[in-house]
């Protein structure tokens, strides 16, 4: 069969798509969430749980959204749609890309309200706001920002336009420019502050806090969130890395470009927790302090530290890039889609798209200040809030049903030769290897961690 072609355009090289989809992969998630993550469900034993979703569930799924991307070539509603048709299969698979997009814009909603705090925190950081700060004084530095509509408004509005910008010129003149620099220099700054941390923190501590397992602590809600957030860090499980595959050259392997993606999106959650937990227990601060970690402890520990303005603000300006190329990902597919569907031009579709995910991260802007709210999700109580509402909707439900039905897709529905043919490179161990874990151990190993965490098990 003669393959298809993007109307979108290609990536130019194997090294961009792994730049994209690293910088799509590293995001809020890895700097921001898996340390806070981690400090809430008690350290080692999560990281594990953690390491291994990503092994033996995520990277399978990773590959296999990439493969159906790079095999349809549309956005993740239509590639789905099309295979599921060329398998004789219902054309109702395209809900999934549906539910991806949605999910794309529930994240993006309140990832740019995130980065708006971020954005704020830089300005601070910059300007010697936190030197010498008391735990009371960045606690009120810190409600009195999240507490104002408009501040928050404004940093929300800058960082929605930067995004919709980059998303409509496309994805040689857009997408890779940025990523291209942004990546590297996401790596580069992520080294200066472990080194950092290494000599005025307290590594020790951090590494045996990080890698040493007490599995006492591992309740099967962690268990649920460690999985949850594997698909959440690795852009899985809506359409992401389906819309980025699709503009993936022939020829290049996919088995071998998904795994460098996981890989260096994990060396990335890994390397933030030694940049941040040294940092944090030298200043004897605690590690379970929740979303607040990188906006309330961390500040006071610059603060304290000889080089604090600069390296403060190196982390903030980290989590910038951090948030930016996983942002532009989040609303591609659904800016493809309407590029292909409603044949409007991508500029168009970049900003209506950006208007709809604005005017959903001003709900979330509200929920902090006007809206709270507090819930409790199977047994854990959380914090309050809409923005915990998304959250877990999102990486708790959303992200894990869609990348099992990923794998249901490229496992039992799709054509077998189909499913080959794309991941050629592997040799033939490799293939049914892979093919025995997408059809049944990612199903088998995800039904079993969701009886648990019912209670079932
Ligand atoms: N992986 C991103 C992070 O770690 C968050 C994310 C989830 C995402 N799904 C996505 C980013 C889809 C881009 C596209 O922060």
């Amino acid at each position: 069969m003669s393959k298809r072609i993007s109307i979108h355009g290609q990536w130019s090289s194997r090294l961009m798509f792994i730049l994209a989809a690293t910088g799509a992969a590293v995001g809020l998630g890895n700097i921001w969430k898996f340390p806070y993550l981690t400090g809430e469900n008690g350290g080692g034993a999560f990281v594990l749980v953690y390491l291994l979703c990503i092994g033996l569930i995520t990277i399978p799924i990773m590959m296999a959204e990439v493969l159906i991307g790079r095999r349809g070539r549309q956005s993740p509603v239509n590639s789905l749609q099309t295979l599921a048709i060329e398998a004789g299969a219902s054309t109702q698979w395209r809900l999934l890309g549906w539910a991806g997009m949605l999910a794309g814009l529930v994240i993006l909603s309140y990832y740019s309200v995130i980065a708006g705090w971020i954005l704020a925190y830089l300005m601070r950081m910059v300007t010697g706001v936190f030197v010498r700060v008391t735990a009371e004084g960045a606690s009120s530095i810190f409600t009195q920002l999240v507490t104002d509509p408009e501040r928050l408004l404004a940093w929300h509005t800058i960082f929605m336009v930067m995004t919709i910008k980059v998303v409509s010129r496309g994805i040689r003149n857009g997408l890779e420019k940025v990523v291209k620099i942004l990546v590297p220099m996401l790596f580069f700054l992520l080294l200066v502050l472990v080194v950092h941390a290494a000599r005025y923190g307290d590594l020790d501590q951090a590494v045996d806090y990080l890698f040493h397992s007490d599995f006492s602590k591992l309740t099967p809600a962690a268990v649920w969130t460690a999985m949850g957030h594997a698909f959440f860090t690795l852009s899985l499980g809506m359409g992401a890395m389906v819309a980025y595959g699709s503009y993936l050259p022939n020829g290049v392997s996919i088995a071998k470009a998904s795994i460098v993606v996981a890989v260096l999106d994990t060396l990335v959650a890994l390397l933030a927790g030694l940049a941040v937990f040294p940092v944090v227990f030298a200043n004897n601060l605690a590690a379970g302090d929740g979303p607040g970690l990188v906006f309330q402890t961390l500040p006071i520990a610059f603060g304290q530290m000889p080089g604090g303005v600069f390296f403060g603000s190196l982390f903030f300006l980290l989590l910038v890039f951090a948030a930016w190329t996983s942002a532009i990902a989040l609303i591609e597919p659904l800016v493809a889609w309407l590029v292909e569907n409603r044949e409007i031009e991508r500029i168009r579709a970049s900003i209506w798209t950006g208007i709809v995910a604005w005017l959903l991260g001003v709900v979330t802007i509200l929920s902090f200040s006007n809206w709270s709210f507090s819930f409790n999700f199977i047994g854990v109580p959380k914090r309050h809030g809409l923005f915990d509402v998304l959250d877990i909707l999102t990486s708790s439900i959303i992200l894990p049903l869609g990348g099992l039905f990923m794998a249901l897709f490229v496992g039992w529905v799709m054509v077998r030769e189909s499913v080959e043919d794309e991941l050629g490179g592997l040799p033939g161990v490799g293939f049914k290897l892979w093919y025995f874990v997408i059809r049944y151990v990612v199903p088998a190993a995800m039904v079993l961690v969701f009886l648990q965490v019912i209670g079932v098990l």
